[in-house]
């Protein structure tokens, strides 16, 4: 797919389609609504990176570097920070773990708090068919203070968040995100090369479903120069949302055939493993095989301070590195899954109010405008002749410059035939502009509501719509797509791994956020798409 999204505006981006100037908004929805701001790292935990500015990165590793010599020395009343506050954490580990969990277990134990939860869905009642959305419940009805959850679906840890009012640890949400493992990546780099910019960075394995990946090319795209070489099996590239935004932000992002022809030069080469569980289709394991393995051969031909690093698990029946290298002084897979504990310690200190943001300045979050209407001037014009379709007479609304084709879509949204109105609609070539094919949709004795216009501006934003009373056309709205699609009946997000989805049964209703002027993502599991791609399963 394709992508055209000239500025994401999601959590926090300056959004390049303003809506009208207040004096021009109807008043019908001129509502404006704050898109979500980056957190601030006290009171909340950390759902995905896009929360993250640079700044706040370089607060929770100046925190996490202290917190290492600290472990380093041994010296625990300067990482004992729980001292005696009553702090209970939570572990929801839906899907196998020892790195991830462990760390975040110890994190918590050297901080001094006390640990609840589970390592996996065996023995809970998960197995009895319970949902997030009530397991969730349970562990904040138990007043934990955090929750650390790692799931299957995509954008479990933002429904997490959404359920629950302490904070949330994204431990892992599907082929999504893991953010706290990009934090001890990040972590990593900074240790081995000093800087987060200007460098050339090789991501490799499975970047279609390797979380990991996809969270760290989003950071790496916050610090300024650095260049991503991509190298994956032909079906497991980095989707390319990820690619478009880090390019957006001015990094460079290169892909490659081979690890021979990309190894030379780069300072940090991370490697993952192919993620067979996550995919549907098995076949895709069989052509993944061919994922590049990096050899003691490939490690002769680096450069000088280079570092190999891998979020671990190798799977030993198809290594990414071979064993042999992982004695290697450039081989630092070890201390970066060692680095998974101060890390996290910082990210639990901050939130739970144990230690405070060394950095607090914050870029300025533009405002975004939540208009999804305007008014137009009426222009009263006389009964043209010879047109197509008969204009409304008497009382209605006529729907015009609808996307073409669109017209069915919304006869059903506006459930026109269950509510017997009468309409007509077409697809149909401008009168005054031949090679401009629209929509049109005319429906007798009826006015729309404020929810059906927002849904009329998100199948189709630039529509018109014109209310009639007594024959004249007494309104005229120009519609713009909303800030949020969200309660249209049967509207689902494509991903099929989205928690939001029904064959999920997580009770998750879809919602969807603008990020440009016909672009939109998922608000739990990020998938972007247009509003075309969107709509298009509902128009089947
Ligand atoms: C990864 C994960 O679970 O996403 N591991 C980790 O958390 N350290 C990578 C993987 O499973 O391959």
């Amino acid at each position: 797919m394709l992508l055209l999204c000239p500025i994401p505006i999601k959590k926090g981006h300056a959004v390049n389609f303003l809506n009208s100037s207040g004096e021009d908004s109807h008043p019908d929805c001129n509502h404006t609504k704050s898109r979500e701001k980056p957190m601030a790292i006290f009171g909340s935990g950390l759902i995905d990176i896009h929360s993250l500015s640079r700044n706040k990165i370089m607060s929770i590793l100046a925190l996490a570097k202290d917190l290492k010599e600290a472990l380093l020395a041994r010296d625990v009343p300067r990482y004992k920070l729980c001292r005696d506050r009553d702090l209970l954490v939570a572990l929801l580990f839906y899907e196998n773990s020892t790195r991830t969990r462990s760390s975040f277990e110890i994190a918590a134990l050297r901080l001094g708090l006390e640990l609840t939860g589970f390592g996996s869905i065996e023995g809970s009642s998960v197995k009895k068919g319970e949902s997030l959305a009530h397991t969730l419940d349970m562990f904040d009805a138990y007043q934990c203070d955090a929750i650390i959850l790692r799931h299957p679906l995509d954008g479990a840890a933002k429904q997490a968040a959404e359920r629950v009012g302490i904070p949330v640890f994204n431990a892992g949400d599907g082929k999504h995100q893991h953010p706290t493992q990009t934090i001890l990546d990040l972590f990593t780099i900074l240790e081995r090369h000093g800087r987060l910019d200007n460098l050339q960075i090789g991501l490799s394995g499975d970047l279609k479903y390797g979380r990991t990946t996809h969270t760290l090319a989003l950071a790496l795209s916050l610090f300024s120069g650095n260049t991503l070489h991509l190298n994956s099996p032909p079906n497991l590239p980095m989707p390319s949302s990820i690619i478009e935004l880090a390019r957006t932000r001015g990094t460079e992002v290169v892909i490659h055939n081979s690890l021979e022809e990309m190894v030379p030069d780069l300072d940090i080469f991370y490697q993952t493993r192919i993620q067979r569980e996550r995919m549907p289709d098995p076949m895709e394991y069989e052509v993944a095989k061919k994922a590049g393995i990096f050899t003691m051969e490939l490690m002769n031909r680096t450069k000088k301070g280079f570092g190999l690093m891998h979020p671990l698990p190798i799977d030993k029946a198809m290594p990414g590195i071979l064993p042999e290298l992982d004695a290697h002084p450039n081989s630092i897979y070890k201390i970066q899954a060692g680095n998974g504990v101060p890390t996290r310690m910082a990210q639990l200190a901050l939130a739970l109010g144990l230690a405070a943001e060394s950095v607090t300045d914050e870029e300025p979050v533009a405002a975004i405008p939540g208009g999804f209407c305007k008014t137009l001037p009426v222009v009263t014009k006389p009964v043209r002749e010879g047109v197509s379709i008969r204009p409304i007479r008497d009382r209605g609304v006529v729907i015009d410059h609808l996307r073409p084709y669109s017209e069915s879509i919304l006869a059903r949204l506006l459930k026109l035939e269950e509510r017997a109105d009468v309409y007509r609609s077409a697809t149909v070539r401008s009168v005054k502009r031949p090679d401009n094919i629209k929509g049109m949709l005319m429906i007798e004795d009826r006015d729309l509501t404020e929810a059906e216009l927002s849904m009329v501006a998100s199948v189709s934003p630039g529509a018109r719509v014109n209310r009639i009373v007594n024959s004249r056309v007494i309104e005229k709205l120009e519609l713009q797509l909303p800030l949020t699609i969200e309660g249209i009946e049967s509207l689902h997000c494509p991903n099929a791994g989205c928690i939001s989805r029904p064959e999920h049964m997580e009770h998750v209703a879809p919602r969807f956020d603008k990020i440009g002027e016909d672009m939109v993502a998922c608000s739990y599991c990020d998938h972007i798409m247009t509003t075309r791609e969107l709509f298009a399963s509902i128009s089947k």
